[in-house]
């Protein structure tokens, strides 16, 4: 089954509202054109609303970062799925910065991702080991508790779901995985899917490698027969490096 690779840019919390606006601008001329992969930016959330319009009618698809699941109330600071549902077509669900930065847990991702996924939206379910869990010899078990949990309340995924693997220690070091390294592990988690859904739903997923992606390694990542995209940090914050990456994706799904 052909999947069609995604790759989106997470801005995490940069850019203020000009620059964003000019980010936004630019990628709606410099990606057009670009076909074959799904394209998404994921800016700070006072800056969706701008996303959402300068990009509309465009194949560029607007994401949030983080989500709550209830859908109103008194939640200081929160920003709820029911919110967003109708502005964005993709939320970010289980970021590490998330999990290691604000502490939440593998059961808190999992009400974040079905609440995405009952209003219709797309999660990007991110997970990922520690450099010490990876040198321990942990990274299957840690991603399998990780997706296990996550879909604890889950019975069935929709075709084309997306699972963002980011090595943490990966995330804004500019130590790449290799090709290798990014390859067995999405197959690993591809292999963790089947046996939680099926080999049809598994092989439907898509996949995305994230952790210092940029232009110059975009190309033998995506390459990778289980690496279906990418989900970009700090690359995804200049047009030229970001529409270099989309370029390079592109160009190895056709
Ligand atoms: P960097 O590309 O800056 O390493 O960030 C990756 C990331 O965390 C994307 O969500």
């Amino acid at each position: 089954m052909a999947r069609t690779p995604i790759v989106a840019g997470n801005w995490k919390m940069h850019l203020g509202r000009t620059p964003a606006h000019e980010l936004l601008t630019a990628l709606r001329d410099s990606l057009a054109g670009i076909e074959g992969i799904d394209m998404a930016v994921c800016p700070p959330a006072p800056w969706i609303a701008d996303a959402a319009d300068v990009l509309r009618g465009t194949r560029i698809g607007v994401g949030a970062q983080n989500v709550y699941w209830e859908p109103h109330g008194a939640f200081t600071g929160e920003v709820s799925a029911a919110m967003l549902a109708g502005t964005v077509d993709y939320v970010i669900v289980g970021h590490s910065e998330r999990r290691h930065v604000f502490g939440e847990t593998d059961e808190q991702s999992g009400r974040k991702l079905r609440t995405v996924l009952d209003l219709g939206m797309q999660p990007m379910l991110a997970v990922g080991e520690l450099r010490e869990e990876r040198e321990d010899g942990r990274t299957n078990d840690v991603l399998r508790r990780q997706l296990l949990a996550a879909f604890a309340d889950i019975e069935r995924l929709p075709e084309g779901f997306i699972v963002a693997y980011e090595p943490v220690w990966a995330i804004g070091t500019g130590l790449t995985a290799t090709p290798e390294i990014a390859q067995l592990t999405c197959a690993d988690i591809r292999g963790i899917l089947a046996e939680r859904f099926d080999a049809a739903t598994a092989e439907s997923c898509r996949i995305q490698y994230g952790g210092s992606a940029n232009a110059e390694n975009a190309a033998s990542l995506v390459g990778q027969p289980d690496v279906d995209g990418l989900l970009v940090g700090g690359a995804a914050l200049q047009a030229e490096s970001f529409t270099k990456i989309c370029q390079a994706a592109a160009a190895v799904a056709s």
